[in-house]
């Protein structure tokens, strides 16, 4: 179990930024596949379901054609609050949702940690830039690097001052993919998507 006193450390190193409300990753304590997606959103801080907005529609899919269940699958992110700015829709002024930054990211990074330490899943999806460069600390092309098994240490948060990363002796299995929002504004990745995840399935069964 993720200790209070950590996440209220975290909840703390975030009071500087724009971010609202706290949502935890959730799903079984050994799952064998653990999604990792970018921050929640609006409909997510609200209701505490991770992938749970119109992102969470595209996830739901993704499952789905997987043949996996959100029952039996960890789904968390990088970062736990929404990182949001200030915006003008029709007169009115509104929050609009934002990446994270490097900064927020590392806020948050030791609940992320201690996830993937509790869990231990046999198989990290990272969905999306913002998962992959957490984990992996690159910024590759995603259509380079989505839908391929990695075999790898991953990073976690090594000092808190200066929020710097080292890699785990422990190596993973790694299936980045496309972050389901990604199909939302590019419909053309769909094809790309779908045969990622044939392989996903084809991995887990
Ligand atoms: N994007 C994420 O990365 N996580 C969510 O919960 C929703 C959208």
């Amino acid at each position: 179990m993720l200790s209070q006193t950590l996440i209220d450390q975290c909840q703390e190193r975030m009071n500087p930024f724009a971010c609202e409300g706290f949502i935890l990753g959730k799903g079984p304590s050994h799952p064998r596949v653990m999604f990792v997606g970018e921050a929640p959103g609006e409909t997510e801080i609200h209701n505490g379901i991770p992938f749970s907005g119109r992102a969470g529609e595209e996830f739901d899919k993704f499952l789905l054609y997987a043949g996996l269940t959100r029952e039996e699958v960890f789904i968390t992110s990088a970062v736990r609050s929404r990182p949001y700015r200030w915006g003008e829709s029709r007169g009115k002024k509104r929050k609009y949702n934002r990446t994270p930054n490097q900064k927020e990211i590392a806020a948050h990074a030791p609940i992320l940690d201690a996830e993937i330490q509790i869990a231990d899943p046999e198989l990290i999806v990272p969905m999306g830039r913002i998962a992959y460069w957490r984990l992996l600390g690159e910024f590759p092309k995603m259509d380079e690097v989505t839908g391929t098994f990695i075999h790898s240490p991953i990073r976690v948060l090594d000092d808190w001052g200066k929020n710097t990363y080292r890699f785990t002796k422990h190596t993973y299995t790694l299936f980045p993919i496309y972050h389901p929002a990604a199909i939302l504004y590019k419909r053309s990745l769909s094809s790309d998507i779908y045969e990622h995840l044939d392989r996903l399935k084809a991995y887990l069964h």
